[in-house]
């Protein structure tokens, strides 16, 4: 808590927002700004533009006048049409229009979604190290979140019998993101399958956030989990516009749930947003049918990227060790130099950002591959030469 939150605690606010802990990531970057040429391979923000022919679509339909209303709550009906079929082609989800809700980013998808399965108090079980957002997006809700630690040294795969063991009376939900933020694992399909049969058994429903989903590298494959048709209805399956076609500030992705389920979520939704960004749903609508060279080209340089990072910290192997991403764009290494020599302000910087990502994430630093190819060097040149 700053000073100012601590004297104006009690005072109108709500105990939930003041103890919340503070974004590592923000302060992070508020550090770094106070740093000469600064590196940043810290956020998880593709910093390519957003293809061209998705902006013009935007454009046309500004100037057509189709963006200064609200669109339908669930979203554009031709949209959701166009997401229904992608969902069919590339997740093997059996999905239809009224299963699909467009929401305002994943990050509004799966605080919906919970906000539809979870009562104060619910249990949320999360693969551990996990994405810090989804964690206080419960806490938001009053319900409390669980880690359950992954293997790390089988590339922090998820760990079904900790899983089982971890569920309780009040366990409602198990939220997971595959490609991983932060660890880049992609979970196994038997895997996947093996937790689909605990929701099943302990009736918990599964949120996914597959924000990465064509992100994944060295031939391993994404498995939605909703493409059983045992578990769908179990499952809500969230996506998004920002990492697949570098749509980060139009505030657009959506989710599919079973039909009755996406009248609840939707009741969330009303109350957040009404409606996802219209002039950012037409941009949706081209990024979905239009080429999809663009797909391709952030695939291959995100490859590149990862494999330059992991030369790098393989010349760093006294200090670093680490699982090789087969998906997202992040790397988490563990860190084996305790210290780091006197500049003890650079240590606490790369451990407080570690520290963002559930317990199992101590002692461990994220490093994103998504900026500027040579940042990579840059920033690993000056990490050599101060650890020496
Ligand atoms: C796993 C994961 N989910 C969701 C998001 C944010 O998605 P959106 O911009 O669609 O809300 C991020 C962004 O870093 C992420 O890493």
């Amino acid at each position: 808590m700053t000073a100012s939150e601590e004297a104006h605690a009690g005072y109108g606010l709500s105990k939930r927002i003041t103890t919340m802990p503070r974004s590592n990531i923000h302060m992070m970057s508020a550090l770094a700004r106070e740093v000469e040429d600064p590196v940043s391979l810290s956020w998880a923000r593709p910093f390519s533009g957003t293809p061209e022919h998705i902006n013009e679509a935007a454009r046309e339909a500004i100037a057509k006048g189709l963006v200064s209303g609200y669109s339908p709550g669930l979203g554009l009906p031709e949209l959701r049409e166009a997401i229904a079929e992608k969902l069919k082609r590339d997740n093997g989800i059996e999905a239809h229009a009224d299963e699909v809700m467009v929401t305002v980013g994943a990050i509004e998808g799966i605080t919906a979604a919970l906000a539809a399965v979870i009562d104060p108090g619910d249990e949320v079980l999360f693969p551990s190290p996990n994405y810090s957002t989804h964690t206080e997006e419960v806490r938001l809700l009053s319900g409390i979140p669980k880690f359950v630690p992954t293997i790390e040294e089988e590339g922090f795969r998820l760990d079904v019998d900790a899983f089982r063991k971890a569920v309780t009376e009040r366990t409602r939900a198990i939220v997971f993101c595959s490609p991983s933020n932060p660890t880049g694992a992609v979970y196994a399909e038997e895997d996947l399958r093996a937790l689909g049969e605990l929701a099943l058994e302990r009736d918990l429903m599964i949120i996914t956030d597959e924000a990465y989903e064509y992100f994944v590298f060295d031939g391993f494959k994404h498995f939605s989990i909703a493409s059983v048709p045992e578990f769908r209805n179990n499952v809500v399956s969230v996506f998004t516009f920002t990492k697949t076609y570098a749509m980060t500030g139009w505030r657009v992705g959506y989710l599919h749930a079973r039909a009755d389920l996406i009248g609840q979520i939707n009741k969330a939704h009303n109350c957040c947003a009404i409606c996802a960004p219209v002039v950012s749903q037409y941009a949706a609508l081209e990024a979905l049918t239009g080429s999809q060279d663009c797909v391709r080209e952030f695939h291959e340089k995100y490859l590149r990227m990862r494999n330059r990072v992991c030369e790098r910290l393989d010349g760093l192997s006294q200090h670093f060790s680490y699982q090789r991403p087969k998906g997202s764009y992040c790397i988490f290494p563990r860190i084996l130099h305790p210290e780091g020599k006197d500049s003890l302000a650079f240590c606490m910087r790369m451990l407080k950002e570690a520290l963002g990502f559930g317990p199992t994430g101590e002692e461990h630093l994220r490093i994103t591959f998504c900026g500027a190819e040579d940042d990579i060097d840059r920033a690993f040149d000056r990490i050599g030469e101060w650890l020496g």
